[in-house]
């Protein structure tokens, strides 16, 4: 398939094209019929996907996304196995949940397709150490991320293939969503096919499948794609832009005098509404359900706020994710013990933001149980 300036997308609507990749969705269709829970995936309609069929993945680490793709794979009836550290974490949990673990070299050099489910930061290392010398000379090693191998700290040999499948969502949306008979969709992309390009292909698009992202759809793109607007939607949306946004929005209202609760209130907790009504229905149809007061202020508001500078400093910061500048930073950060990392994550938990949410999810109880959960 020939990949332009655009993403290619794999769903279930292809099923209808007459060519090779739609027959391959259409052999796994019938595994992802709606269900009402994780039993029914293991009964009847449990077929494995094709291209896993006797083959062995291994899951490399066992924390927010590895627990995921390892449970789901073992419902869609694939044989899996996990490479954890012995004694921590991880190695508990993977027993706890039925499975088996082992350590990382022993996983790896039993697989077929290894899926590296570990921090970004610690590929490098444990690529050379763990994982590189146990391959099987035929294996595809699969990511969840592009960023260790877009920047380069991962190299493989070419008769290995290299692949990626990135759930849009963390591992526990992916299991939840896995386990209700839904899917989360996934970014896919092949970086080096290796000695079989095409049976590196299909295990991937298994993998995705596996894992219950035909269910909605899987959306071919390019490591260098993923990795550069996945760190820039982070930064500037999603993990950056609106923290900082709430949390500046929260010390205004707090130093006119109103209280901390009901700055948070109005800043933080009711983001919740808005963002699932995007989700679900998108901008248009959110402003459709708010009042037109709300409406109105949002727009005037809206191009007060973000003019024509912060769009410079959106520029620039992709920049620095494009040039590689951002991942250096990240890496040194990382190779020192993350002393920078770690200093703003102690400044940020002492900001009075944290008494007023905790303050205010005590007013829901049930909040309280999904704290404790996670
Ligand atoms: N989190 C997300 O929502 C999300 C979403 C999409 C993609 N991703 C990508 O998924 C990948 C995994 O991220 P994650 O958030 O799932 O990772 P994570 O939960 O922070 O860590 C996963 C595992 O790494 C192991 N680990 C940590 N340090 C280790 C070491 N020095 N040696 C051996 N094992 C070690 C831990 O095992 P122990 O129990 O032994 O400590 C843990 O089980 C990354 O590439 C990330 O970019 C994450």
């Amino acid at each position: 398939m020939c990949l332009q300036n655009r993403s290619v997308l794999i769903q279930n609507a292809d099923f209808q094209r007459n060519d090779p990749e739609s027959l391959f969705f259409g052999r796994l269709i019938p595994q992802f019929q709606p269900s009402k829970g994780s039993e029914s995936l293991s009964g009847p309609l449990g077929k494995l996907p094709e291209a896993l069929a006797g083959t062995t993945v291994a899951v490399i680490g066992f924390g927010n996304q590895g627990f995921a793709h390892a449970l789901n794979l073992r419902d869609s009836g694939v044989q899996v196995v996990v490479g954890t550290r012995k004694g921590q974490t991880g190695w508990k949990n993977a027993l706890e949940a039925g499975l088996t673990p082992v350590e990382i070299a022993q996983a790896t050099a039993k697989a077929e397709l290894v899926i590296v489910a570990l921090p970004d930061e610690i590929h490098e290392k444990l690529w050379t150490s763990d994982i590189q010398p146990f391959l099987k000379p035929s294996a595809v090693v699969g990511f969840l991320h592009g960023f260790s191998v877009h920047h380069g700290l991962v190299k493989a040999a070419p008769e290995i293939g290299i692949v990626m499948v990135a759930p849009k969502g963390p591992g526990k949306t992916l299991r939840d969503r896995f386990v209700s008979g839904q899917g989360l969709p996934a970014l896919f992309a092949v970086h080096q096919g290796g000695s079989n390009p095409a049976r590196t292909r299909a295990l991937a698009l298994a993998w995705a499948a596996g894992i219950g992202s035909a269910r909605a759809a899987i959306v071919e793109t390019t490591f260098a794609h993923e990795t550069e607007t996945d760190l820039f939607g982070e930064q500037t949306v999603l993990c950056g832009g609106v923290v900082a946004l709430m949390q500046a929005a929260f010390e205004t209202l707090v130093k006119a005098g109103y209280p901390a609760d009901l700055a948070y209130m109005e800043c933080c907790q009711e983001l919740k509404q808005i963002t699932d009504l995007i989700f679900e229905k998108g901008l248009a149809a959110t402003r459709h359900a708010i009042s037109n007061t709300a409406e109105f202020g949002g727009f005037v508001a809206g191009e007060t706020l973000i003019d024509d500078t912060v769009k410079q400093r959106m520029q620039a910061l992709l920049a620095d994710i494009r040039s590689g500048a951002f991942g250096k930073r990240l890496h040194a950060d990382a190779a020192a013990g993350f002393p920078w990392l770690k200093a703003q994550r102690a400044a940020a938990a002492g900001h009075p933001i944290e008494q007023a949410g905790a303050s205010v999810r005590q007013w829901m109880p049930w909040l309280m149980q999904s704290e404790k959960e996670t």
